[in-house]
């Protein structure tokens, strides 16, 4: 996938010259609280240059994309694969500056992102993990395409609280709404 136009957006691979939008946007602690710890808060230019570097080199079966829009990079869609027994299974996520939320941005990406998987081939499942006090990005999953199978109660602490991690997985040898 070297860029794909969307109606209200552009995925492209991440470039050195994104590093100033990507502090602006990732510096968000309503971002971060969302997402891992591998997400730094605060979010430096010393974060955002590695990740440009570190995302245009992809290691193995993954794929890091900036979600561009006016030009700007303003977030980031992708999915690493994994080692071992669990290498058909993809890691999907994603995140938008939240100037750019309530838009069907990240919808419009992550779709364009399975349609993308489903070609290439790489993986017979992606998974992803939502904390249970995200349900924009649950539904973002469910238009996408995956499904909710579990809930693992109490297993993510994060922003000083304790919450659940729903799981959702996309299978692509199923036929979804
Ligand atoms: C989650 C996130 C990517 C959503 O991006 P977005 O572009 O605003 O999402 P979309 O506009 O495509 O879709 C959001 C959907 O959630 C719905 N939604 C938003 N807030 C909601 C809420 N509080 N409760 C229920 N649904 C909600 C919207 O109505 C929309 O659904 P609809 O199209 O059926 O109406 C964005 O909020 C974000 O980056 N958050 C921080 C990082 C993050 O959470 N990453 C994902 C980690 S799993």
């Amino acid at each position: 996938m070297l860029a794909t136009t969307l109606p209200n957006c552009i995925l492209r691979p991440w470039q050195k010259n994104d590093v100033a939008s990507l502090v602006s946007h990732a510096n968000n602690h309503k971002v971060w609280r969302n997402l891992t710890d591998n997400f730094p808060h605060p979010y430096t230019q010393a974060n955002a240059q590695f990740w440009v570097q570190y995302a245009s080199q992809p290691i193995g079966k993954s794929l890091h994309l900036a979600i561009v829009v006016d030009g700007q990079a303003v977030g980031g869609i992708g999915v690493d694969g994994q080692a071992g027994i669990y290498q058909k299974t993809g890691l999907f996520g994603y995140w938008l500056g939240e100037r750019y939320w309530g838009q069907g941005i990240a919808t419009s990406a992550a779709r364009a992102l399975v349609l993308h998987l489903a070609q290439i081939n790489w993986f017979v499942r992606l998974e992803a993990n939502v904390f249970a006090w995200n349900p924009a990005s649950m539904r973002v999953l469910q238009k996408a395409g995956f499904r909710q199978v579990g809930c693992q109660r109490q297993s993510v602490f994060k922003d000083n609280a304790l919450t659940d991690s729903v799981l959702f997985e996309y299978l692509f040898g199923e036929i979804t709404a």
